[in-house]
């Protein structure tokens, strides 16, 4: 048996990365997927990836305006909801002294606002006894140069996780979390970045030092452990967090 069948999931940034394995990891456990994503052309492309069972809709999360038209969107493709993955999120980095206001803004729009109102707009859709995974960081618990505003976003959604999980505890709608060490995805790229070639080469060799099992994680890694938090595998789990990271925080 599928560990997914007749389960219907919302993964918010579904067309990229952590996202788009975890979309193609849940339909082959038999879900039908719902991906969101800011860009026509990537979801569009994501879906016809993801074959007969996915479904796109386009919302920016750093946008409430657009975030408020998701549960519509949602709504025309299925009335109701299983598990909900809010992955969507950008990595910016700066110091202290040289951030500005519109790049804090932006991720903390983007991390931290545009999760928790994309999750408040689908929650009224999630069945009784469905599963919230939030995609967190490593950043929220170690100290990096030029990472605080990014970590302190994610660290924000670890205390969602705690305390959604028990005001949804009535609902038996569980959540929990993943915080990923350094995956091998498109967020490593001189775009999403804003790095030079050099620069992205040398924080990735920066990265893998400190990293025990000497590489990136892979976003089928990230897949399978948010498949286990959506499934019945992991009922007993409630306002946790699994860090999968090559040992970099635990060794
Ligand atoms: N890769 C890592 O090392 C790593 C480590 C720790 C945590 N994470 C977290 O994992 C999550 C997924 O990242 P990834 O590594 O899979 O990177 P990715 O390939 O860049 O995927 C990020 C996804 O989020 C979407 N997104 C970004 N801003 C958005 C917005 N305003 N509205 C809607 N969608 C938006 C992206 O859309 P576009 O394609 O349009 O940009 C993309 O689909 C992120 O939350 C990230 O912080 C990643």
């Amino acid at each position: 048996m599928k560990k997914l069948a007749n389960k219907t999931a919302v993964i918010t940034g579904g067309n990229s990365g952590i996202g788009l394995a975890t979309a193609k990891e849940f339909i082959n456990q038999g879900a039908t997927v719902i991906i969101t994503g800011r860009n026509r052309k990537a979801v569009d492309e994501a879906v016809a990836d993801l074959g007969e069972n996915a479904y796109g809709v386009i919302a920016d999360s750093g946008s409430i305006a657009s975030i408020n038209t998701l549960r519509e969107q949602i709504k025309a493709i299925s009335q109701k909801i299983d598990i909900v993955f809010i992955n969507a999120g950008v990595g910016k980095f700066n110091s202290v002294e040289q951030m500005s206001e519109e790049m804090f803004d932006e991720i903390m729009d983007i991390n931290f606002k545009g999760a928790y109102f994309s999750l408040q707009q689908i929650l009224p859709l999630v069945n009784d006894g469905g599963s919230i995974v939030f995609n967190t960081s490593i950043n929220a618990h170690i100290g990096m140069a030029g990472a605080s505003v990014y970590a302190a976003s994610k660290a924000a959604l670890l205390s969602l996780t705690k305390n959604l999980a028990i005001e949804l505890l009535p609902r038996k709608i569980r959540v929990n979390s993943v915080s990923p060490g350094p995956v091998g995805t498109p967020f490593h790229s001189t775009d999403k970045l804003g790095l030079t070639d050099e620069q992205l080469q040398q924080m990735g060799e920066g990265i893998i030092k400190q990293v025990p099992i000497g590489r990136f994680g892979t976003m089928e890694e990230l897949a399978k452990i948010v498949t286990f938090f959506a499934s019945d595998d992991s009922t007993f789990l409630l306002g946790s967090e699994l860090i999968a990271d090559g040992g970099m925080y635990n060794l």
